[in-house]
């Protein structure tokens, strides 16, 4: 079989780095997430990972904070059967298939149109779920506009917030919130100093990216949206299965903890929202 040669650069090349984390984490005995189309995907694809710096201590990472995410995603599905999930920055990740969602959902994966039509070549549909792709920019006008807004709504991206602009989380933060009557959103951020930091590592240096928008306040955000709430704050160096990790990444990780600067200088955030008596966007274009 051909194997896919890369030509995507800067943010969409960085999806390859967490990609290869899944599918290493694969191959442990130990593996966290047990994702292994992951690993089936990097066979397929004609690339230089070493290109992206991850091995040991940053694929546990990479699959600790995936395994985070997916927990919240079910838990919200749960409680909410019939709902939507927004997966945005969806890149090469197989959430969909770790996840395996009741047939009650309907899933929308998001990338760009380059990432979209990759996705397309290498990884498999889901089945028996409401499942489509959308290729755009997700701060572009116009995606959003396209999708019900008839069900609670869970959007996760993984990898994504670094990646824009402030100025652009805030209006998608807003107009995710408006669009729908009620639901939760789960993403994962850098403090400024992990910005810093992060802009130096090779997945995003060699990828010619880079990282824009830190949070150190994940409370602050409640009042970006009426009805936005901070549900769960979870630090990257305390974030449940640190075990996993190789012994000198869990030595690396203590010792984090313990620097004031340093134990900020990443999160996964858990907030929910609720639009202020069920008003939503949509409601109001149809007046
Ligand atoms: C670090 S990768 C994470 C991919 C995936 N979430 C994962 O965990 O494997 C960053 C992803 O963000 C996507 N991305 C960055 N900016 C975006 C934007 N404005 N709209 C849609 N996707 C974007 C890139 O194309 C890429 O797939």
């Amino acid at each position: 079989m051909d194997r896919e040669k890369i030509t995507l650069t800067g943010a969409q090349e960085t999806m390859l780095a967490t990609l290869y984390g899944r599918a290493l984490d694969s191959r442990s005995p130990r593996s966290v997430l047990h994702d292994d189309a992951a690993a089936r995907a990097v066979r397929r694809i004609d690339y230089d990972f070493r290109k992206t710096g991850v091995k040991g201590t940053s694929a546990v990472g990479v699959a600790l904070r995936a395994r985070q995410l997916d927990e919240w995603t079910r838990e919200f599905l749960a409680e909410q059967r019939s709902a939507t999930v927004l997966h945005l920055a969806c890149g090469l990740d197989t959430r969909v298939h770790r996840i395996a969602p009741a047939s009650t959902v309907r899933w929308i994966d998001v990338d760009f149109p380059e990432v979209i039509d990759l996705r397309r070549r290498l990884l498999s549909e889901p089945d028996g779920v409401d499942y489509r792709t959308i290729g755009s920019s997700v701060t572009e006008d116009g995606w959003l506009q396209g999708i019900p807004a008839d069900r609670p709504t869970v959007a996760v991206f993984e990898g994504l917030s670094m990646y824009l602009r402030e100025d652009d989380a805030l209006r998608l933060i807003r107009s995710i919130t408006a669009r729908f009557p009620s639901g939760s959103l789960l993403f994962d951020v850098y403090g400024t100093i992990g910005i810093r930091l992060q802009n130096r590592v090779p997945a995003v240096r060699n990828a010619g990216a880079t990282l824009h928008w830190g949070v150190d306040d994940p409370k602050a955000l409640e009042s970006w949206a009426p009805g936005l709430t901070l549900l769960d704050s979870v630090r990257s160096v305390d974030v449940p299965g640190l075990d996993h990790l190789p012994r000198s990444g869990r030595l690396g990780m203590r010792l984090l903890a313990h620097i004031p600067v340093l134990r900020d200088i990443g999160r996964i955030l858990r907030y929910g929202f609720r639009t202020p008596a069920g008003h939503t966007e949509q409601q109001s274009q149809q007046r």
